[in-house]
């Protein structure tokens, strides 16, 4: 029997194909366009992520018997409001999570709504990337789009409704709408009063392995699969990609260093962040998981190694970054590029080098972006330790994760080892472990990460890098309290 894993990225979407064994078969990356209509705000057209699937299935089971495929679930990129009118067309391009416009609608909900209460109702409170400021921005900005609302959905389930037809939502990715009851799991009344919002246009809510549906006969014939491809409901990126590395149960993390960055702490039990610094979100393993997101972490490097040095090779730039430099750079990065979530929450802050002189080397920039994502990492690591979560150790995953030089890196920042499992595709890879869950082929999603993932390395910090790192990561919080004030006038 074969699986088929989605990862519905903000970059390219990738599909993975996996046998019942867990080896993958087959792997197919498609992109498509990314939009920043001003600076800060952050869109794509879910048709684009539609044509991109099912282009990406056609290939993905070229040369393979698709007759055999028993199930699809999919992992997306989380927060985006997707609308859709009374024909099932697309009102307007998906406003994504790393989209910063809704600061009005975010200090409406935080300061007169209440963070209190916010935090009663949801388990969280507002973040500019959350789904129900956004839907409040619509309204206020767009009536005509608003009133024609019939159906809200998130990226990934905007793929599921179009596979088959059922508008559903898991329970991990719904917890980033700010609109979810996290700890009742439920849709939240009072939420859906403030947003001015019925469940009627809410997706049905379910566990990530449960089977929402079947592939519509039309694009089953068109892709040669059987009648009865069931599809899961599939989870949040961060909470497949945990999946996909074996982060469930108590204690455990992992750190994904994809277009964002986070720091992902699953959890048996439900519980809220007192200074709702980090977010507290259901798992796809039917328990909880606790996440810092940093909304640039992959994307500063692709930005200065593309945009700035007009370079593809990363490696190239990285390999002046020898052992001896590491905690000893004096240029430092904040990666505020599109401002930031976890934990500062502050839509105006931005990228910034500090520290350069004449003898400033291009390799000194790109340790200083690398460094400066590993810092900003630690910063939720922080608020972590500080509500006496113990992380000793975490797996780490996502594009970013394949530098070695990065690992060691964020290993000595963070002073923990880090675990690199032998399959890198986090969340598509976690996807059709639930898809496996959904359709019978292990008990549960425990089972499924006991039998499938194994390591392949681990990453142990150096005491004496660890040392120069802790006393560059005194110097670099610093930082942002002196520009904070200014990041408004700069605006
Ligand atoms: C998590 C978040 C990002 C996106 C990226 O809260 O906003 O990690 O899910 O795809």
């Amino acid at each position: 029997m074969y699986y088929v894993g989605i990862d519905l990225g903000t970059s390219a979407v990738k599909l993975l194909l996996v046998n019942a064994g867990g080896e993958i078969l087959n792997t197919v990356s498609k992109d498509y366009p990314l939009f920043f209509p001003f600076p800060g705000w952050s869109e794509q057209n879910p048709e684009d992520w539609g044509k991109a699937v099912l282009e990406g299935l056609r290939e993905l089971l070229n040369g393979f018997d698709a007759s055999m495929v028993k199930g699809i679930g999919c992992g997306g990129q989380m927060h985006g409001l997707v609308i859709l009118d009374e024909h099932d067309e697309v009102i307007r391009p998906c406003i994504l999570w790393n989209d910063g416009r809704t600061e009005d609608e975010v200090s409406y909900l935080n300061e007169t709504v209440g963070k209190e209460k916010l935090s009663e109702y949801t388990a969280n409170i507002a973040f500019a990337g959350f789904t129900a400021p956004k839907l409040l921005w619509v309204k206020k900005h767009e009536p005509e789009n608003f009133r024609r609302i019939r159906r809200i959905m998130l990226p990934k389930d905007y793929i599921n409704y179009i596979l088959t037809g059922v508008h559903s939502c898991d329970y991990s990715d719904a917890s980033g709408m700010l609109l979810l009851d996290v700890k009742h799991k439920c849709w939240s009344k009072e939420m859906m009063e403030i947003c001015d919002v019925n469940e009627s246009q809410l997706p049905e809510l379910y566990e990530s392995c449960e089977v929402t549906g079947t592939v519509k006969p039309k694009i089953a014939s068109m892709l040669g699969l059987g009648e009865d491809v069931k599809v899961v409901a599939g989870a949040g990126d961060n909470a497949a990609a945990a999946i996909g590395t074996g982060t469930v149960g108590e204690g455990n993390c992992n750190i994904s260093l994809g277009t964002s960055g986070t720091i992902f702490i699953s959890s048996n039990k439900f519980g809220v962040d007192p200074y709702n610094a980090l977010h507290s979100f259901a798992h796809a393993d039917g328990n909880y998981h606790l996440m810092g997101c940093m909304l640039s972490a992959a994307s500063c490097n692709k930005w200065l190694c593309e945009d700035i040095l007009h370079t593809k090779d990363y490696a190239a730039e990285q390999k002046d970054i020898t052992p001896d430099k590491l905690g000893n750079n004096r240029v430092y990065f904040l990666p505020y590029l599109m401002g930031e979530r976890s934990p500062i929450n502050d839509t105006d802050a931005r990228g910034l080098l500090i520290g350069m002189s004449m003898d400033t080397k291009r390799s000194d920039l790109v340790q200083a972006v690398l460094e400066g994502v590993g810092f900003a990492i630690r910063d939720s690591f922080e608020v972590a330790k500080s509500l006496g979560i113990p992380v000793h150790s975490s797996m780490i995953c996502g594009g970013g994760s394949r530098s070695k030089l990065w690992q060691k890196m964020i290993a000595n920042i963070l002073n923990i080892e880090l675990t690199v499992p032998k399959t890198e595709e986090g969340p598509g890879y976690g996807g059709a472990m639930l898809a496996m869950v959904g359709t019978g082929a292990y008990k549960n999603v425990r089972e499924c990460c006991d039998g499938l993932i194994s390591v392949k390395e681990t990453v142990k910090p150096d005491p004496e890098i660890a040392a120069r790192y802790e006393s560059q990561y005194q110097k670099y919080k610093k930082i942002y309290p002196c520009v904070k004030e200014l990041y408004k006038d700069l605006k």
